[in-house]
């Protein structure tokens, strides 16, 4: 056992950052054993330093992050600041100063990951990222590592828990968007400007991440197609219901069927009662991956929140400090595969298209023949409706997007069809 300890400088020290310097502490024994050699929080930068910090030495506290990083004795970084800069900065004069980096932030990672690699293995460090993605949840290291001799061939996930306690209460409890969000907002789990989680940024963010590791290839955030939930309605979840499905916010890798491209997107979908994460409530995150020789493997548990996000952070740290003690370097970007990233308009996936239109002779016919005109293949037709006036639900075998994307421009022109009252995907299926 090395009795020097190594030095970790803690960059932030909000909501997550509060509980890896908690943990740090209150573990301390522990995490000597697992690593081999004790763990000394060196410093913490933060933005306020006047504010009581329970548990940290204030003599530890700076607002010089930079001058933090750049001491030469750190052996680790956590960043837990969030945002593009200066955490990308702080990163880069990590590696330049010879420090390992973990750290929780999608934004940068789906935005900046290759860079940040090339940093990394430029300069002999790690770069972990483990708590990037649905907090708690092991998954960058089971697709980085445990499946690294399988063939991944779809990511399908709901990992944005904001999102899902919404969908959900507006599921279980027939509230309306408007309404979840403030109960999501008054919980603590939405923040006060929800537009990353509601539109779906932050999911995405995660989509390229899992995208590109589980591909071995490059997907940046700009690649995923992204739809938010903020136009899911009550009507949707009650149209959901009668084909036996609920509706959630997905995150959806997948590779081509011929193997030589992917697709990323995030978009509400729905999914059947019966596939797992149909159950997946509240905040909770769970990630469904199908790999050719594993099969399926579900993935579940807390995406957010101080602790859980923590454990994520101490995890990485902890393989991060036995890597510095054996002088060797985790696993770092694998993108050989170099596989392009399709369009949106290529993915094939089912619709199910809620149209009001005219209630008389002919109009369903003069509605399958513009399906039938796009190559789009009808599963099922509902119509109900009085005086005239009809809604027509129509549910599509697997069809492209751009061919869909046709048939709706198509429709909305017909003087029958009064209007295209919500177009949802289904998938899970
Ligand atoms: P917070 O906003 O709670 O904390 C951010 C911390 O960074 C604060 O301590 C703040 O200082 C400090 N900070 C901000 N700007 C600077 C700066 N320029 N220099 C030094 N310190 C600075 O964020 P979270 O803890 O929630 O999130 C941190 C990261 O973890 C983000 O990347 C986020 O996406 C990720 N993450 C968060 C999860 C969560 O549930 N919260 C879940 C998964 C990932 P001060 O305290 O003085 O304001
Ligand atoms: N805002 C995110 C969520 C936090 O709701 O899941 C975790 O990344």
């Amino acid at each position: 056992m090395r009795t020097r300890p190594l030095k970790v400088a803690l960059l932030g020290c909000g909501v997550v950052g509060s509980e890896v310097a908690r943990i740090m502490t209150t573990h301390a024994d522990d995490l000597t054993a697992r690593i081999g050699a004790p763990v000394e929080l060196a410093g913490v930068a933060v933005r306020r330093p006047s504010k009581v910090r329970a548990g940290i030495d204030p003599e530890l506290i700076t607002t010089d992050a930079t001058a933090l990083v750049k001491r030469g004795d750190i052996d680790v970084i956590v960043e837990v600041i969030g945002g593009i800069e200066p955490a990308r900065t702080l990163i880069t004069t990590a590696f330049e100063h010879g420090a390992s980096v973990v750290s929780a932030n999608k934004a940068l990672l789906a935005q900046d990951g290759a860079a940040l690699h090339k940093a990394a293995e430029d300069h002999g460090e790690d770069l972990y990222y483990e708590a990037a993605v649905a907090g708690a949840i092991p998954l960058i290291r089971p697709l980085r590592e445990s499946l690294a001799g399988d063939k991944v061939n779809r990511v399908l996930g709901i990992v944005n828990g904001t999102t899902n306690f919404i969908l959900d209460k507006m599921d279980s409890s027939g509230a309306g968007y408007q309404e979840a969000l403030d109960e999501a907002t008054a919980l603590g789990y939405a923040e006060a400007d929800p537009t990353a989680d509601v539109e779906g940024f932050d999911a995405a963010a995660k989509a390229a991440i899992l995208a590109g590791i589980a591909f071995h290839t490059r997907v940046r955030l700009d690649d995923v197609y992204r739809e938010g939930m903020t136009e899911v309605t009550a009507a949707d979840f009650a149209s959901a219901r009668q084909m036996g499905c609920t509706i959630k916010l997905l995150a959806i890798c997948e590779r081509a069927a011929d193997g030589e491209s992917v697709t990323a997107r995030v978009h509400p979908a729905m999914i059947p009662l019966s596939h797992p994460l149909a159950s997946v409530r509240e905040a909770y995150n769970a990630v469904f991956v199908e790999a050719e020789a594993a099969g399926q493997l579900m993935f579940y548990g807390p995406g957010a929140g101080g602790a859980p996000t923590a454990s994520a952070v101490l995890g990485d740290l902890v393989a991060v400090c036995r890597n510095k003690l054996a002088g060797s370097n985790g696993p770092g970007e694998s993108a050989y595969t170099r596989l392009p990233v399709s369009p949106m308009g290529e993915v094939f996936t089912r619709y199910h298209i809620s149209l009001d239109v005219a209630d008389k002779p002919g109009v369903l016919a003069q509605v399958a023949t513009v399906f039938a005109e796009h190559g789009v293949s009808i599963d099922t037709v509902r119509q109900s409706g009085k005086d005239g006036e009809a809604s027509l639900v129509v549910v599509t075998h697997r069809a492209t997007d751009a061919a869909l994307n046709g048939v709706v421009d198509r429709l909305r022109k017909l003087d029958t069809v009064r209007g295209v009252a919500s177009i949802m995907r289904v998938e899970g299926e």
